[in-house]
């Protein structure tokens, strides 16, 4: 029995840890595909060319789209289970639950991890309906097939980050996201038995970084967008 929960705790690990470092690498190709809305004349053309480029896939892309889904409900309903289970594990072991004592970096680092995460999974839903399942509206300058218009999600990103409540929202939501990558992209590693004294302390800083970069180069979206309407 101890040896199944053990193994069970492993595979619940490597599974937060791999869907993890997915879902990273998927922020970066969204973040540089995301960076066409800063080129192209009209502007929007580029981003919307893209887009749409991406759903000429047809059921490749909503295969693609299907398995990321996946990979979040994954990384999400294994996350907040294991998280759900240590605690029911230490409310029992001690009389006294506090952020104290050697243990105490690790209690701090998961709670947060777990206040940052439902934060920014709050936010990927708004997201997602904002522009994935958001107003359809057809681009005027841009066809596909002699005449078919294209969809215009640049007047949608437009419309919505011309909105200070909007870029307030995903100011807050951009920076927990830096804190949840930060932390995460290292702690991946760890869980998939990579580490080191150097790889960890090299890896440690750069994570913090990178996750400080994706973010940043996301938030500089709605602010460009708010800052030229
Ligand atoms: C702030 C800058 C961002 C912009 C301008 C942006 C833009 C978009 C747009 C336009 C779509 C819809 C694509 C389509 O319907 O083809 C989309 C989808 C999506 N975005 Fe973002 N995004 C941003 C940040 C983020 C962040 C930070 C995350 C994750 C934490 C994220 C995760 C997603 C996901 C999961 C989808 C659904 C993918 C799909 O179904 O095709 N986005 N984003």
């Amino acid at each position: 029995m101890a040896n199944f929960i053990t193994i069970s705790s492993v595979l619940k690990k490597i599974i937060i840890a791999v869907t993890g470092i997915s879902l990273f690498l998927f922020l970066i190709v969204h973040l540089l595909g995301n960076i066409t809305i800063f080129t192209g004349s009209p502007p929007g053309r580029d981003f919307n060319a893209y887009a749409h480029f991406l759903e000429s896939f047809g059921i490749l892309f909503t295969i693609a789209e299907l398995g990321l889904l996946g990979f979040f409900g994954l990384h999400i309903t294994t996350s907040l289970y294991t998280n759900l289970i240590n605690y029911k594990s230490r409310k029992s072991r001690y009389a006294v639950s506090n952020f104290a004592g050697g243990k105490s970096k690790k209690t701090y680092a998961s709670t947060s991890m777990v206040i940052t995460g439902v934060v920014v999974m709050a936010f990927l839903i708004w997201h997602v309906l904002q522009f994935r399942f958001g107003p359809y509206y057809e681009t005027i300058y841009l066809s596909v097939n002699g005449g078919e218009p294209v969809r215009d999600l640049y007047r949608l990103i437009t419309e919505e980050f011309s909105n200070i409540w909007v870029v307030l929202g995903y100011t807050v939501a951009l920076s927990l996201l830096s804190l949840h990558l930060g932390h995460g992209f290292w702690s991946s590693f760890q869980s998939l038995g990579i580490y080191g004294k150097t790889f960890t302390r090299v890896t440690y800083s750069i994570s913090y970084l990178l996750g400080l970069i994706i973010s940043l180069g996301f938030l500089v979206i709605p602010l460009y967008i708010f800052w030229i309407n």
